[in-house]
């Protein structure tokens, strides 16, 4: 059972303290909870809008019901509302209906299994399909793709799909994260995920797997030198 206290525990406030957000039920019954992960760059912040409904999105599922809290005071930006036809409802108790989302273990064969996930990119305006797998817990992962709409600025990268589906859903601790794309030379999380990454997952591996089958690791800290750091906010 989800209950709007504990998806609050999941919101990533560090910086503002406040709890913001939603949940999606989509045309198959299953719920997407949503929680704003704000970033140290207040632009780069992910609206629970987006945590909620590019789960949902990314699953191959459709949203349908857009939850807000009953006693929130938050309004809907129309846009979300017209892309995807919803429905609002502000509810006391989330329905009992199972979460969409489930951990897989990581495939032998990563590079395939990150091919078969770009069936659900959503990627009208670029036609550039990238995919990603964040490892939440030792051993497991949640998946990411890139959604877009019209209004480009919307959208969102692979990486901070599984980044914002994953603070969603509880987790924190992040262990490593693979991405690939299989268009171009090389390659690499643009400086708005490298910023989103550093915030979540510093110094663990960042896996690329290249067009041309060959892979590199990285660090996010190494692939944003002197990052701008969060802790000088909050001191
Ligand atoms: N994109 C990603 O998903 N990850 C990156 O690191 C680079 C860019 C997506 C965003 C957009 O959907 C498309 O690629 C073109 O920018």
């Amino acid at each position: 059972m989800i209950t709007w206290k504990n998806i609050a525990t999941h919101t990533y406030n560090r910086y503002s303290g406040n709890a913001e957000m939603c949940a999606v039920l989509s045309t198959s019954g299953k719920l997407y909870p949503g929680v704003k992960v704000e970033n140290a760059s207040f632009p780069l912040t992910i609206s629970e809008f987006q945590s909620a409904i590019f789960s949902c999105l990314s699953e191959g599922d459709k949203p349908e019901i857009l939850y807000i809290p009953a006693e929130s005071e938050q309004s809907v930006p129309q846009i979300w509302i017209d892309t995807y036809n919803l429905t609002v409802e502000y509810i006391a108790e989330i329905p009992n209906q199972p979460l969409g989302t489930n951990l897989t273990e990581l495939p032998q064969d990563v590079r395939k299994h990150l091919i078969d996930l770009q069936q659900f990119c959503q990627i009208a305006e670029s036609n550039f399909p990238v995919s990603s797998l964040l490892e939440v817990e030792p051993g497991r992962f949640l998946h990411g793709v890139n959604i877009e709409l019209t209004d480009w600025q919307l959208g969102l990268c692979a990486e901070r799909t599984a980044i914002a589906k994953a603070i969603s859903l509880g987790y924190r601790d992040f262990h490593s994260i693979h991405i690939f794309a299989p268009k171009g030379d090389f390659i690499s999380p643009c400086g708005a995920c490298r910023q989103v990454l550093v915030e979540h997952l510093p110094y663990k591996k960042i896996y690329l797997y290249h067009p041309d089958g060959t892979t590199s690791e990285h660090t996010a800290a190494e692939l944003l030198p002197a990052f701008f750091n969060g802790n000088s906010i909050i001191d």
